[in-house]
């Protein structure tokens, strides 16, 4: 019997003709849009490899119901928050992700989420669009500055190193906060560390999230931290939206506490229709796009194909997040 693998979702690239070349018997949710929970469950059944996207939640239930054939987990998305990872391993399955190949197309999404939020380019665009533009005028949409001010980066990893860069070509001071500290990246860029992440919100215009979530980042952004930033600071956030707690954020930009958000990603996603935050001056959200280029995304389902192959092959993934299974 051919192996049983189930795909999520159409991918983009040769990603598929790759799989169909494989001697597979590949199931694929053909829709645009996530399977429903249960039929989610019911496809997972004798399922021995799964390649899933970030919006399938890989947990205890989906591991019972995929059962004892599953031996490869492979999600095309770098952070994986998503999957039950101490699960995966208990069980002996390798969890293969896509780290690097998005790095710098996610960055140049967050600089431009950091752009447009300062500068109010949507805003703008709507109000000539609704045919409000009548004159140039003095005091209309004034935004704040982005070059010379300062910029702090919270989870110095991968993408937040490539935000600094493109900062520093804005001619931007850079602090950072983060669980190691990086001393070659602040020689090399002029990166400032910040132990205390009240401190960093404090003293910073911008503040740029690339933590992954985890038990320790869900809410790292609360109430309380939103009060230490500046009332003028503009928050970015391309990580994951629980990093930060929206009912505050939602009363912080409310109250002007803070200047305004960009956010690629929310809490829930996507937020609902008629959600209050939506209907905020101050607040720029877009649908989770900060890998979406047509180079990057076909990398990356490259990617996670080559991590789903390996897994049912036996042989190390490529690309593991959990490589202590191999032990
Ligand atoms: P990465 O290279 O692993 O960087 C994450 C950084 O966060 C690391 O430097 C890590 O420290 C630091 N960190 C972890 N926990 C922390 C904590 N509690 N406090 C402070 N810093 C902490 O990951 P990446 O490739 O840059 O991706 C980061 C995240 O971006 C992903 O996990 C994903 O959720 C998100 N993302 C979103 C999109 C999008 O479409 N919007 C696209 C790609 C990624 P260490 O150096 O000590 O590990
Ligand atoms: C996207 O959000 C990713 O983690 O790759």
């Amino acid at each position: 019997m051919l192996p049983k693998v189930l795909v999520t979702r159409p991918l983009p690239g040769d990603a598929l003709e790759r799989l169909r070349r494989e001697p597979l018997d590949l199931r694929l949710w053909e829709d645009e849009e996530p399977p429903p929970r249960p039929a989610f469950l019911a496809s997972l059944s004798g399922v021995e490899g799964l390649l899933c996207l970030l919006t399938e939640g890989v947990d205890e239930e989906a591991l019972a119901a995929a059962g004892s054939a599953l031996r490869v987990v492979s999600t095309m998305a770098v952070g994986y928050d998503n999957i039950a990872v101490a699960a995966c391993t208990r069980r002996g399955i390798p969890v293969g992700h896509t780290p690097g190949v998005l790095t710098e197309t996610t960055a140049d999404l967050a600089f431009a989420l950091l752009l447009a939020a300062a500068r109010r380019v949507v805003e703008a665009a709507e109000y000539v669009k609704a045919g409000r533009w009548r004159a140039w005028s003095p005091t209309a949409l004034l935004g704040w500055e982005v070059h010379h001010a300062t910029l702090g980066i919270v989870g110095l990893g991968r993408i937040g190193l490539e935000m600094a860069k493109r900062a520093r070509g804005f001619d931007m001071r850079v602090l950072y906060h983060s669980r190691s500290r990086r001393p070659e990246a602040e020689s090399a860029l002029g990166l400032t560390f910040v132990p205390a992440l009240h401190e960093l919100l404090a003293a910073t215009d911008f503040v740029s999230l690339h933590v992954p979530l985890t038990a320790d980042t869900r809410h790292l952004i609360g109430a309380a931290e939103l009060r230490a930033m500046k009332p003028t600071a503009v928050l970015i956030n391309t990580a994951r939206g629980p990093v930060v707690d929206q009912r505050a954020l939602y009363a912080a930009l409310r109250a002007g506490t803070i200047a305004a958000a960009g956010l690629d990603v929310t809490d829930p996603e996507p937020l609902p229709a008629g959600d209050p935050t939506l209907a905020l001056p101050n607040v720029l959200v877009l649908p989770h796009i900060g890998s979406a280029s047509l180079q990057t995304r076909a990398k990356m389902a490259a990617m996670a194909v080559d991590n789903l192959l390996a897994g049912l092959r036996g042989e190390r993934l490529p690309h593991c997040v959990n490589p202590e299974v191999y032990r």
